[in-house]
């Protein structure tokens, strides 16, 4: 199908799924065990509910913002995902050239298939890119990326700690991996076991020993502001807090990594209070941010996190299906969507800016009763 009859971003999933290599749905679209946190993180956003409001001359709507002090035209940033020349020949290119041109921001994975350089390369002047930290074993290793990303001007780092060890991923375990491009299994640095799919071939160097008191490290080898990629509860956040970090992302990792972990649309709901009850903090707040991400697909579901308190929020799978079938014009006919999405769904809220999407647009009453349904 061309471009032209792509609707939503549910779409590029429904045509990537017919067209994309086998391999390579096998590694973007599994989620770990039965899929049912990967089923959740967008029905979640079923169970919250808007309350507009009327008569407030919706004629001029924007709906651009700031994520850690940088200027976005939406409330979303491309996050981290690794592997893109698993779709698409030009891999996470593809997306350093879209968020150039719609004016986003791009979260650089640790494991992509473009060299980290390249990627950093292929933006344009002021173009403002993140990075995305899987840390290793060998902490010198670490010191050296994340002190090369900062001198190439990256302008946050984000530390995933959900993934101490790789989910079971079941659909990708089927396949096995063969690396076609030797630059993505080498910066593991470790013996690599193709026999059971993408995930696992690539992943050997995490470090799972990772804890707390490593964080004053990291503190003390980089100026760049941290972020922790996949808190799950208030308690984790509040630590956070509490230890001078600059913000966290409630995520489970797309579903990839402990089933049954609850959506970060969820998790924020208790962030929200508790960072209140406890700390004092409102949301959004300057000094501490909070970004959701998992099964967001429409702009209403990022108006709800944003109307709840979250600075921003992460789209992952949609970027990949896009560009695994129509390379950069899919991630830019993804983002236009999106823009479009914001404009109308501004206008319908009653809200001129992000400004004005407050808590009280959304009912959060039933946010907590889960209802797993049988795949
Ligand atoms: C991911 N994600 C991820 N996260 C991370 O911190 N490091 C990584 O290398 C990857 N790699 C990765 C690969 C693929 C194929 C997927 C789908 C996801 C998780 C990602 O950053 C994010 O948390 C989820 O993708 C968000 O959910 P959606 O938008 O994909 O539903």
């Amino acid at each position: 199908p061309s471009l032209s009859e792509i609707l939503n971003l549910h779409d590029f999933e429904a045509i990537a799924k017919l067209v994309m290599p086998e391999k390579a749905w096998a590694y973007y679209s599994s989620a770990s065990d039965d899929e049912i946190t990967n089923r959740e993180n967008h029905a979640a956003y079923h169970r919250l509910w808007f309350r507009p409001r009327v008569l407030r001359d919706v004629t001029h709507v924007d709906w651009s913002t700031r994520i850690l002090g940088h200027q976005t035209t939406m409330p979303v940033y491309i996050t981290a995902t690794a592997l893109g020349k698993l779709g698409h020949p030009d891999g996470e290119l593809n997306l350093t050239r879209s968020a150039a041109k719609h004016g986003v921001i791009q979260m650089i994975p640790t494991l992509a298939s473009c060299s980290f350089d390249e990627i950093v390369d292929a933006a344009q002047p002021n173009q403002v890119q993140f990075l995305q930290l899987y840390v290793n074993k060998d902490r010198e290793v670490t010191k050296r990326i994340v002190q090369h990303a900062e001198k190439r001007g990256i302008k946050a780092l984000f530390i995933t700690v959900d993934a101490p060890q790789l989910g079971r991923r079941e659909k990708d375990m089927r396949m096995k991996f063969e690396a076609d491009d030797p630059h993505e299994v080498s910066k593991s640095g470790d013996k690599v076991d193709r026999s059971q799919g993408a995930a696992k071939a690539i992943t050997g160097f995490i470090d799972p020993g990772l804890k707390w008191s490593d964080i004053p490290w990291f503190q003390s080898i980089t100026k760049m502001p941290l972020i922790l990629k996949g808190v799950q509860t208030w308690e984790d956040a509040l630590e956070a807090y509490d230890r001078g970090l600059a913000g966290v992302v409630l995520s489970n990792h797309g579903g990839r990594q402990l089933d049954f972990a609850r959506s970060g649309i969820e998790v924020l709901v208790e962030v929200v209070e508790k960072l209140k009850e406890k700390r004092g903090v409102t949301l959004p707040n300057e000094r501490f941010q909070v970004f959701v991400d998992g099964g967001v697909r429409r702009a209403t579901d990022v108006l709800k996190a944003i109307a709840l308190g979250a600075t921003a929020v992460g789209v992952g799978r949609p970027f990949l299906y896009a560009f695994s079938a129509y390379g950069q014009d899919g991630v830019d006919k993804a983002l236009q969507i999106l823009h479009d999405e914001f404009e109308m769904n501004l206008r319908l809220l009653g809200a001129n800016t992000l400004k004005d999407v407050v808590p009280d647009m959304v009912d959060t009453s039933n946010i907590h009763s889960h209802v797993v349904a049988v795949p």
